[in-house]
């Protein structure tokens, strides 16, 4: 965890409340996170539900790892150390846009249990769904959709998740997606069904 440094500092609380929100919105706010290898279709999934969902007049945004690690991260790799750093930032992010009442879309790779645990902490009671985007390791080199397996292989990228650095699969995701068995359009109406049976969204 984050040493707190700033001393003298005071929380405000604002007037409105996040069932104020809810009402505004029509939805309840909560973070999807996405979590598996690299090239397992967690982006891929995390746009087509963010589609569906505004398309139903939800309002829906995505933190994707890739993107995130060119601004608000850039000064973050993939030591064990960066990952937890990237995951406790993109948290804390989550958690804002929960608060927000947005349905967060997160789609990181997030290998270490304890990193997603640490997040699930942070947010509230039922506003943190874990989803494991599974696909082995054999099909997403097979993909290598970004060429960067081939070059883990070789050497070239270190520290490679499923290659040189370890991925844990969720013990006790709320979901769970086979993405080398269902389409992204399958996935996607999973993942809906959840939200719309839970009474975070109503279509
Ligand atoms: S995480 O492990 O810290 O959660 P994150 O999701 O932000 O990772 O970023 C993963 C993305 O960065 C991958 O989809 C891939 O495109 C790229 N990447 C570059 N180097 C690595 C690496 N060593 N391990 C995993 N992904 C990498």
């Amino acid at each position: 965890m984050a040493e707190q440094k700033a001393t003298n500092i005071k929380w405000h609380h604002g007037k409105i409340t996040k069932e104020d929100r809810e009402k505004l919105l029509n939805q309840k706010g909560l973070t999807i996170w996405l979590t598996g290898l690299s090239g397992s279709g967690k982006s891929t999934i995390a746009v087509e539900l963010e589609h569906a969902l505004i398309e139903n007049k939800h309002q829906a945004y995505i933190l994707d790892g890739d993107n995130i690690r060119h601004g608000l991260n850039k000064n973050l790799g993939f030591s064990p150390e960066d990952r937890t750093e990237n995951i406790r930032r993109i948290g804390e992010v989550a958690k804002l846009f929960t608060e927000a009442n947005i349905i967060t879309i997160a789609a990181f790779v997030s290998p270490y249990r304890e990193d997603r645990g640490n997040v699930r902490k942070l947010l509230g009671h039922g506003e943190f769904i874990e989803i494991y985007v599974k696909c082995s390791l054999e099909v997403c080199e097979e993909r290598d959709t970004k060429g960067l397996y081939k070059k883990a292989r070789a050497g070239e990228v270190k520290d490679f998740t499923g290659i040189s650095a370890p991925y844990e699969e969720p013990l006790n995701p709320e979901l769970t997606v086979d993405s080398s068995k269902l389409s992204v359009e399958e996935s996607t109406r999973v993942i809906l069904n959840y939200l719309e049976e839970k009474g975070y969204v109503k279509f």
